[in-house]
């Protein structure tokens, strides 16, 4: 007999909504059963277009609820851990939005949690599904390209995030290369053992003022021997720029960015073709369902998620690590982040 996970979304403003979509119609073996959002109204809105039949304002009301065996966090990152620690405890297994939280003592005491209850938990590295990152990533461990030298990663957003929002959200390296930290491991299969970061605010003066960068440079020494850089910005202006490269001893491999169709015109001006997918949601819109089919079936299938709470860790560290090295100017071991 096919089991259905009883799953439940806490959290319905923009990622929320596209796991409540991909969970309403888009993963077998998963019943959106409720939606929670602290504005009731958001929860109300998602639960009436996915026909869910339950909409609540408090998420306790759905870890009381046993019907309901596992939750999707998608709330601010601000309350992550907490949640994390109450879903344990009420036996619900966890799909999390990254990051886990910006402090490694609630990161901590989540991972405990969770290992005292044995639940699953799946941490929301979304990139890592994307099917050409994932060749990228096959042909690096096949041994295609040999041995890892260089691992680049362009990753550029189409527009700044709101002042509101860069001043909650921990940082640009916690916030938004913690994405590309995690694809750094991912690819090269190695620890960052040294962080070195230089960043300023060359789109928006405002954005110094409120404590970040909007733009960025990580260089990194890898446990392995690799080297690698992340290159941030918070606006270009042809819209998300996503790129990676993995330069080894025998070859490279590499995926570039996704536009919406194929065509090319060619004119007096020029060959053109379309710009890149314009932000997150649709870039990665095929990668969003396959990490919730991923977590649906490792729950169901009781395997170990693919993506587990100590990748979420190691991509807080070096997230810590590259803000250290900016604030101090100075190379970080990752070592020294405890
Ligand atoms: N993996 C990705 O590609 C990706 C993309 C965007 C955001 N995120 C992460 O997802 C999280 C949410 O980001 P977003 O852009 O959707 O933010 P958002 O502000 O659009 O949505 C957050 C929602 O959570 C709700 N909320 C806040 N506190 C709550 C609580 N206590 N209980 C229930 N609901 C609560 C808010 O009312 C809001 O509707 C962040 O941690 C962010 O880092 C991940």
């Amino acid at each position: 007999m096919n089991r259905i996970l009883n799953i439940a979304v806490i959290g319905c403003g923009r990622i929320g909504r596209i796991h409540a979509e991909n969970l309403a119609t888009r993963i077998l073996g998963a019943r959106l059963a409720a939606v929670a959002d602290i504005a009731g109204a958001a929860a109300k809105e998602v639960a009436a277009e996915f026909h869910v039949a339950k909409a609540v304002a408090d998420y306790h009301e759905l870890l009381a609820d046993s019907a309901i065996e596992a939750v999707a966090i998608c709330s601010s990152t601000d309350t992550h851990s907490r949640i994390i620690q109450e879903a344990a405890a009420a036996g619900k297994h966890i799909f999390c939005e990254k990051p886990i939280d910006y402090d490694l003592a609630r990161i901590h005491a989540s991972l405990s949690a969770v290992d005292k209850a044995g639940v699953k938990l799946q941490i929301g590295f979304n990139r890592r599904f994307d099917p050409s990152f994932a060749k990228v990533r096959e042909l690096v461990v096949a041994g295609a390209i040999g041995q890892p030298h260089v691992v680049r990663i362009t990753s550029r957003d189409p527009e700044p995030p709101s002042l509101e929002y860069i001043k909650v959200s921990g940082g640009m390296f916690l916030d938004m290369t913690i994405h590309d930290f995690d694809m750094v491991r991912f690819l090269s299969g190695s620890e960052a053992e040294e962080v070195y970061t230089i960043g300023d605010a060359l789109i928006d003066p405002a954005i110094r003022q409120a404590g970040d960068v909007d733009t960025a440079i990580v260089t990194m020494r890898l446990k392995s021997g690799a080297l690698a850089t992340i290159d941030n910005s918070f606006k270009a202006d042809y819209g998300y720029d996503q790129r990676i490269e993995v330069f080894g001893s025998k070859g490279s491999a590499s995926a570039g960015n996704r536009t919406p169709d194929e065509h090319l015109l060619m004119d007096a001006a020029g060959l053109h073709h379309a710009k890149p997918l314009y932000f997150f949601l649709e870039r990665y819109a095929e990668a969003y369902v396959l990490e919730m089919r991923a977590f649906v079936e490792a729950v169901l299938k009781n395997q170990t998620p693919s993506v587990t709470g100590r990748e979420g860790l190691q991509a807080v560290v070096m997230g810590l690590a590259a803000t250290r090295s900016l604030h101090e100017r100075r190379p970080v071991k990752l070592s020294e982040i405890v």
